[in-house]
């Protein structure tokens, strides 16, 4: 039995090189050694793959192991080290490594065997085993996979035109049921469409409307759809997903009464530029989560109340739906004190901002025009912020006051007054505290 017939025969050594980072490249070849010596056959798949014949950088390797993945991740473990998450019940790992430059994580999969096995030679066989799991896969784009060899990667594997749909700019579903499979589908080519600049084909298009009508995301598990809402609010420009989405009528999977105005264009480029300079002035983005103000972009025109049922709905974590669920609540809120004329103290600036999240402060300054709002928040989180008291608690004991209550009480005052210049150095602070403690001591 002769090698199974490729698409394609394309060496991508020539592209890995260019795209992948040098020691991204020596995990893949160590990948392939590992396999070799295991005898099993590996695949890179999925996005990787797209992304490499896009000329793109990807640190996740996703790869199909013809054999038993959970083994395969024990032994990729022994090699990387790192921390190996198995998924017993999908029989699949993810090994999380951190080597600078390196990959993220590598996802370790089965290929899923046929219902049936043919009476073929084992190559025709695991071929099958292949392209049954990319048959499986959303997009061609995304349903391609390279052969991991143990000197790099070898031919590219593309059962379904998936390279030709890339230098054509289409996502095209694999077959009729894509959609009805899986519904969160429908999200994700409106995702992949806006960030290639790709267009959806036809087909591909009557069957989301068509899944989409028939109710299949309010089948779904609440989520899986919000995921997928985070991967779009973590696109480098969302509103061009969200305004795809508002036109496919997807808008309304997340609320009935969601709509798109013109000025939320507007919004996001503002934000991105705020989410840069935290970034250049405060620390890293990765400190936030830009996702969160993409987000709240996005449901701008819900009210409180439905916000709600938003966080309910998609079961959003405690943390993620108090940050959501405080910027709607307290947004007119910070307006109404921080766009006042006038002198405004820093101590009053921070009772204002200090109990809400980075996150919902830069959503606040995103909607707002350039003004002493935004001139506050950014005063806050450079400087305001980060002024300490060099007293402590044990300076009010050496004080002799009797614990309690009255200890933050006391410390709170003393830091509004350092905050607003007052208590310049430790002296005046000791002497702030002597002054409070025997004022009120009866
Ligand atoms: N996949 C799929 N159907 C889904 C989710 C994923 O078929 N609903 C497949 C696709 O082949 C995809 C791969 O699983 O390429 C990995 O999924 P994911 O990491 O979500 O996608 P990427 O293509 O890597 O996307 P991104 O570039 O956004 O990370």
């Amino acid at each position: 039995m002769g090698s199974p017939r490729l698409d394609e025969q394309m060496i991508l050594n020539d592209i890995t090189n260019k795209v992948l980072p040098a020691p991204l490249l020596r995990v893949v070849r160590l990948i392939g050694r590992e396999a070799s010596n295991a005898g099993i056959d590996v695949y890179l798949v999925g996005g990787i793959v797209r992304d490499m014949l896009l000329g793109r950088k990807n640190l996740d390797l996703d790869i199909v192991v013809e054999g038993n993945a959970l083994g395969f991740g024990h032994e990729l473990k022994s090699v990387f080290g790192g921390t190996l998450v198995e998924h017993k019940r999908f029989g699949t790992a993810s090994l999380f490594i951190s080597r600078p430059g390196s990959a993220g994580r590598i996802d370790i999969a089965a290929a899923r065997r046929e219902k049936y096995e043919k009476p073929a030679a084992l190559p025709a066989v695991e071929f099958a085993q292949l392209k049954d799991d990319l048959y499986r896969r959303d997009f061609t784009i995304n349903a391609m996979a390279v052969k991991i060899e143990p000197g790099g990667l070898g031919a590219l594997i593309d059962m379904f035109g998936g390279r030709d749909d890339l230098k054509k700019g289409f996502i095209r579903a694999l077959h009729d049921r894509s959609f009805i499979d899986d519904p969160t589908r429908i999200f994700r080519a409106v995702r992949f469409e806006q960030r290639f600049g790709f267009k959806i084909e036809l087909r591909t298009g009557y069957l989301i409307r068509d899944a989409a009508s028939r109710g299949m995301v309010r089948l779904t598990e609440a989520q899986r759809i919000r995921e997928e809402l985070i991967l779009i609010c973590r696109e480098e420009k969302p509103e061009k997903a969200v305004l795809r989405m508002r036109d496919l009528h997807e808008l309304v999977f997340i609320h009935k009464d969601l709509s798109f105005s013109g000025t939320l264009g507007r919004m996001f480029a503002v934000s991105r530029s705020l989410v840069k300079w935290y970034g250049v002035f405060i620390k890293s983005p990765a400190g936030i989560e830009v996702w969160i103000i993409n987000f709240l972009i996005m449901i701008d025109s819900l009210g409180v109340k439905e916000t709600r049922e938003v966080t309910d709905k998609f079961v959003f974590s405690n943390d993620d739906r108090n940050k959501i669920l405080s910027f709607k609540e307290n947004r007119d809120n910070v307006r109404r004190h921080l766009e006042r004329d006038g002198k405004m103290l820093p101590s009053e600036v921070c009772g204002v901002l200090r109990p809400l999240s980075d996150e919902v402060i830069l959503s606040i300054m995103a909607r707002s025009r350039p003004g002493v709002l935004r001139e506050r928040c950014r005063k806050y989180l450079r400087s305001y912020r980060d002024i300490k008291l060099k007293v402590t608690g044990d300076d009010l004991i050496k004080l002799g006051l009797p614990r309690g209550p009255r200890y933050r009480e006391i410390l709170k005052k003393a830091l509004s007054a350092k905050l607003d210049g007052k208590l310049p150095g430790k002296a005046d602070e000791l002497r702030y505290l002597e002054k409070n403690v025997t004022q009120n001591t009866p």
